[in-house]
């Protein structure tokens, strides 16, 4: 097969006519590949790895190639185009998409089926020529700044049969107005920015995210009021960063548009709380060191934003803590949380760990343990520290031996167990208010919803509950999830 690649010079055009320019002509492609399709009873699959950012890029894929006349399976078989959206936050998530590829290589074969490989991997040379030399079967590879170019990429394919790779090494524009074809009809996620600015030692995302830039006010907004229309109740606000939403642009006098007074983190969640229809706000996540007083209040004044607070730790030790570039110590993360349980009434926790991060010592992880302790968080995502290519915590010398890094990981999540079995019981005999889901997946005769605190409650009871938010008293408690009955 020839090659054939697609580079984009390192020109970043900006203003907004280059943008309606590119959505006019990704629109235009959208509808070539609909009448290639046409009649043919053509079918796609799409497997998405990663953060919920990488879920809310699949919905917009999905959207666009819906309107390709393609229909969604999950057999890969039956499939006659598989797409990857990649995650390479850490090795296991890598490892996913090679043990895949082994797997639809027949697919490609037998039937041509095509391959596309998108995502954050994609941002990364080394990952993009162990393709080209042990998977060079693929048919296009986009990465996180050209997703809003599938539609020009696939009609390339479909009319030259020639592989395309476009990647762009600098920060794409924020692109509006392209189809989306959501997962959910009851919780919906709004990304709000993208890309990181904090470099974190250990985290590839801003290499392959690029730098922050918000989307306008105006244009959020209108989404969550049209997903209010929609029926929608839930929306989580996604972003690497979101307590830092227009800081840039603020601080670097980049003009945005203020729609409804909002120019900060803390308005929008103000201007989102007022969307009639919608009963829940989330949002993930915000940085300690970005959280501001305006911040907190508005998460107390606004009674639809949960009060569960996605509060990324990464490690105890304030020694680590600084080598990982995290900005805060143990004492300013412990105090920020005791502020928050004072100004905000009914506040909990959930968080990020990483164990076993370069030059950790036995007295750094028991810093972590002790900040687990004395928080007592909802949940816990704990993760073993994966080397990152190009990350200065990979070059670092002292790297912990494996066999430490898992020792102390199930120390970790054996406190964790303990902590959580605690948490749980006290939400016995309370009432909770829950936003119903529908059938639980487990057992169809339950259904499934959560509370403000993220916790799952099933319940048994008619379908028709599911979209209402609703009080149901605890019975009883289970490891991952609680019971519940309609309060009386
Ligand atoms: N921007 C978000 C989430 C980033 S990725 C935040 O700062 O919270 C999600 C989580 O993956 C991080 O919070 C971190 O705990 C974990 N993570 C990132 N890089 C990692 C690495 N190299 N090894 C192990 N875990 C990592
Ligand atoms: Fe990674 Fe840190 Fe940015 Fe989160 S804040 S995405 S952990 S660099
Ligand atoms: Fe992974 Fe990219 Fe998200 S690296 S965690 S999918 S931003």
């Amino acid at each position: 097969m020839k090659q054939y690649i697609l580079m984009h010079k390192q020109t970043k055009t900006s203003g907004g006519n280059n943008v309606t320019k590119q959505i006019e002509k990704q629109l235009e492609d959208i509808q070539k590949v609909a009448k290639l399709n046409e009649g043919k009873n053509l079918k796609y699959s799409i497997l998405t790895m990663g953060c919920q950012l990488n879920e809310n890029d699949s919905e917009k894929l999905c959207g666009m190639i819906e309107k390709m006349n393609y229909t969604k399976t999950e057999n890969l078989a039956d499939s006659n185009l598989i797409v990857f959206n990649t995650c390479c936050v850490r090795e296991n998530a890598e490892d996913r998409l090679f043990g895949k590829l082994g797997e639809v290589k027949k697919y490609k074969e037998e039937k041509g089926t095509i391959i596309a490989i998108g995502g954050c991997m994609m941002q990364e040379k080394h990952i993009v020529e162990k393709l080209r030399q042990s998977y060079p079967f693929f048919d296009i590879v986009f990465g996180t700044h050209t997703l809003h170019q599938f539609p020009t990429d696939l009609y390339q394919i479909l009319c030259s049969h020639k592989r395309i790779e476009d990647i762009l090494d600098i920060d794409g524009e924020i692109i509006e107005g392209l189809p989306i074809k959501r997962d959910d009809n009851i919780k919906a996620s709004v990304t709000i920015m993208n890309g990181c600015n904090n470099f974190c030692t250990y985290c590839i995302v801003p290499y392959v995210r690029g730098r922050e830039r918000s989307r306008s006010p105006k244009d959020i907004l209108q989404e969550i009021e049209n997903l209010a229309k929609q029926g929608y109740k839930e929306v989580t606000l996604l972003g690497q960063n979101v307590n830092s939403y227009l800081r840039v642009e603020r601080e670097k006098q980049i003009p945005f548009e203020e729609y409804q007074g909002v120019h900060s983190f803390a308005t929008l969640l103000r201007a989102v709380n007022e969307i009639q229809g919608i009963e829940r706000i989330r949002f993930i996540s915000p940085h300690p060191k970005d959280f501001t007083d305006d911040v907190i209040e508005a998460i107390r004044d606004c009674d639809k934003v949960c009060k569960l607070i996605h509060l990324p730790l990464q490690s105890g030790s304030t020694q680590i803590l600084k080598v990982m570039n995290r900005k805060y110590t143990k004492e300013q993360y412990l105090a920020l949380v005791e502020k928050m349980k004072k100004m905000i009434p009914n506040v909990t926790f959930s968080t990020d760990i990483i164990v076993g991060f370069p030059g950790e010592t036995e007295e750094d992880f028991a810093d972590t343990l002790d900040v687990v302790e004395k928080v007592g968080f909802e949940q816990v995502y704990m993760f073993i520290y994966s080397r990152r290519v190009g990350t200065p915590a990979d070059k670092m010398e002292n790297q912990i031996p494996e066999e430490i890094k898992h020792e102390r990981f199930e120390r970790l999540k054996k406190l964790v167990e303990q902590k959580m079995e605690k948490q749980n019981q006290k939400y016995v005999g309370t009432i909770q208010k829950v936003l119903i889901e529908g059938k639980s997946k487990n057992n169809d005769k339950m259904l499934t919803g959560r509370t403000d605190s993220n916790r799952v409650v099933i319940l048994e009871a008619a379908e028709e509950l599911a979209g209402k938010c609703i009080p149901l008293k605890i019975v009883s408690e289970h490891m991952w999830y609680l019971k519940g009955e309609v309060a009386e």
